[in-house]
């Protein structure tokens, strides 16, 4: 086990330069350069993050490798080849596309995610997992993001590996991202060993904000602060940062981010017609009920004050109205 993963770590290291190289230095290469200088990748941005290019060849790769006298079958386990059906032999698993390493905490490449440069299904292809590679348990960017994790006692939880990349460009070096994957315990355990605050920065479509309504409730588990970034319908947070630059990702984006009940507030807020008088009384019902969960008194009262303000409904009554409903939520425990 321990030579099968020192040596699958070694064909990690080298293919994790050999990527960077073909993108920086190869005619076949420049596909993949254009593409991400329209994306607003610098040299220094690819650079940091090692991004590469795996050529559309079929065994660029799985020839280095025999070259260098790695055993196929163990690059095939680890993730880098892939076993042809009929012929026998290997081939590079990952062809034609972007090749963004994934590091461990030590920031050992022990994977890949592959973007493809087109419309190509599926858009990314991510390494299986391997004696390496623990999905459950990897979070993306941790290795680089860790000090300033630690200085500021706060991370930025993202969807994609880009968001992570751009933020960081942007001035938000605490962000990592997870692996195309749901947020799981384990990764949730990892955080809150490393930062007591958390702000999920997911997308602003209705699979990213159900996402970051999920994940709320992991971290909070942990024992997490957790606050929500909050974007315009619509954009991730590269698009944003793309749109409307560093300064308001960081100003707008993420220092305004809410608290995770207010989250939740404007989360069920968009499932009522909230000009209709009827609508408007069941939302309050289930924003009170919110509320209701919440264990600091003086949170409570905050809340309360700002629905009885926006809704022009009396503090007292929304106040009463709440102490019922957790009389109620007692008596049913
Ligand atoms: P998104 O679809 O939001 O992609 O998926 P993205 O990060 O914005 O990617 P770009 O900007 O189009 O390049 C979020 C994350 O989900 C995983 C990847 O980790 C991606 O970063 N994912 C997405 C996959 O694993 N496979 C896919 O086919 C798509
Ligand atoms: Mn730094
Ligand atoms: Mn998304
Ligand atoms: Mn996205
Ligand atoms: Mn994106």
């Amino acid at each position: 086990q321990n030579v099968e993963k020192t040596s699958l770590l070694a064909a990690y290291e080298f293919t994790s330069k050999l990527y960077p190289y073909i993108l920086k230095n190869t005619d076949e290469g420049k596909p993949a350069m254009n593409y991400l200088r329209s994306r607003g990748f610098s040299d220094k941005l690819i650079d940091t993050f090692q991004i590469g290019y795996a050529p559309p060849r079929w065994d660029t790769l799985a020839q280095l490798l025999e070259k260098r006298g790695f055993d196929l079958a163990l690059m095939e386990k680890g993730g880098l080849l892939s076993a042809r059906q009929e012929a026998g032999g290997y081939v590079d698993k990952f062809r034609d596309r972007i090749m963004f390493p994934i590091c461990d905490a030590k920031g050992a490449v022990i994977a890949f995610g592959g973007r493809a440069l087109g419309d190509v299904q599926p858009k990314y292809l991510n390494s299986p997992e391997s004696i390496l590679f623990n999905k459950s348990r990897t979070l993306y960017n941790f290795h680089m993001a860790r000090p300033h994790i630690r200085k500021s006692g706060e991370l930025v939880l993202f969807e994609g590996y880009v968001d992570v990349i751009k933020a960081w460009e942007a001035g938000v070096e605490n962000g990592i991202a997870t692996m195309g994957t749901a947020l799981t315990d384990e990764q949730a355990k990892v955080i809150r060993n490393n930062a007591e605050r958390v702000i999920v920065s997911y997308d602003g479509d209705n699979a990213g904000q159900n996402a970051a309504y999920k994940s709320i409730a992991i971290l909070e588990k942990v024992g997490c602060q957790v606050k929500v970034a909050v974007l315009p319908s619509g954009l991730d947070p590269d698009e944003y940062i793309k749109t409307y630059g560093s300064e308001r990702f960081a100003r707008e984006i993420i220092e305004a981010s809410v608290s995770s009940i207010k989250y939740k507030l404007l989360y069920f807020r968009k499932n009522y017609k909230l000009q209709e008088d009827g609508e408007k009384l069941r939302y309050i019902q289930h924003a009170l009920k919110i509320v209701a969960g919440v264990t600091s008194p003086v949170e409570r009262e905050h809340y309360v004050k700002e629905l009885s303000s926006e809704f022009h409904y009396s503090y007292e009554i929304l106040w009463q109205n709440l102490n019922e409903i957790r009389l109620q939520t007692e008596k049913n425990k």
